[in-house]
């Protein structure tokens, strides 16, 4: 089974699309994040269908040390992990990094398609579907400043055709058989456009939802197959609740349906 089988096998069992994305902030001495992430990740497993780490846990943690007991934790519970390490380097050491994380016990790496494919990215995508792991581009990040890049308008040389950025990213995302394409919940319009191009190939992950400004309802309306929250449970005084309320709130707005 592929990644893109896994997470949509795993969503399906548990009827739920959240992704949580277990940050934390920062404490002294640093390990002290882990009983805490592990505690929040016991008490919302069943409303979630994926766990998503960033460097806000491993750097404090170690990704072959304390970080190896929420990855054992996640993996216990059936929950696919994606490391959401946005790989942005040259080829040869993207692949290594990719690597570790695999071997580390993540399911899925994120990515930044910037870097291009011959010598950016392509080694990501082997070493990675070689082994049944998967790789999400980055396709509009859910910041204000992601119109800088991914928004950015830009020539074809040949064609003289204008096209924003995150329209190429997307067609990249299917030539490339990415295993999800990020458009931020922040951005509506942006999801259901990149919808019209990966047309089903490219399920569409999107992160934002509440501190970020983005709704959950115009999010999934707009075609996210996928949400991705993190504060809006890992800081909530009831993570649970938090949890099951938002995956509802997905649910009823017919994600997937
Ligand atoms: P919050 O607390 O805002 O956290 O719910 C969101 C999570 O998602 C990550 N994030 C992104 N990851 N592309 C990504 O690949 C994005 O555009 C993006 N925006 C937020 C963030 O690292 C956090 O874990």
């Amino acid at each position: 089974m592929n990644f893109k089988e896994k997470i949509a096998k795993t969503a399906k069992e548990r009827d739920s699309r959240i992704i949580l994305a277990l940050d934390l902030p920062p404490e002294k001495p640093y390990k002290a994040v882990l009983s805490k992430a592990l505690h929040i990740l016991d008490e919302t497993q069943e409303y979630i269908c994926a766990v998503k780490i960033n460097r806000q846990l491993i750097l404090p943690l170690g990704l072959f040390e304390e970080a190896q007991k929420i990855i054992f934790t996640a993996k216990n519970y059936g929950l696919p992990l994606i490391m959401d390490c946005k790989i942005n380097d040259v080829g040869h050491t993207n692949q290594i990094i990719a690597k570790y994380y695999f071997e580390a016990g993540f399911d899925a790496v994120t990515a930044n398609p910037f870097v291009g494919w011959e010598e950016g990215l392509k080694s990501v995508f082997e070493i990675a579907h070689k082994n049944g792991k998967g790789v999400i581009l980055l396709v509009y990040m859910s910041h204000k400043g992601a119109s800088e890049g991914y928004g950015q308008i830009t020539k074809n040389s040949k064609t003289g055709d204008l096209i924003s950025q995150y329209q190429i990213f997307a067609r990249k995302a299917v030539e490339w058989n990415a295993d999800g394409a990020v458009v931020g919940a922040t951005y509506p319009d942006r999801i259901a456009e990149v919808k019209q191009i990966v047309k089903g190939k490219v399920p569409i992950y999107s992160p934002g939802v509440g501190p970020q400004g983005g709704k959950i309802e115009d999010a999934v309306k707009a075609g996210s197959d996928y949400l991705i929250v993190g504060r809006s449970i890992t800081l909530a005084k009831k993570p649970a609740e938090a949890a099951r309320e938002i995956r509802d709130t997905a649910r009823l707005t017919g994600i997937c349906k």
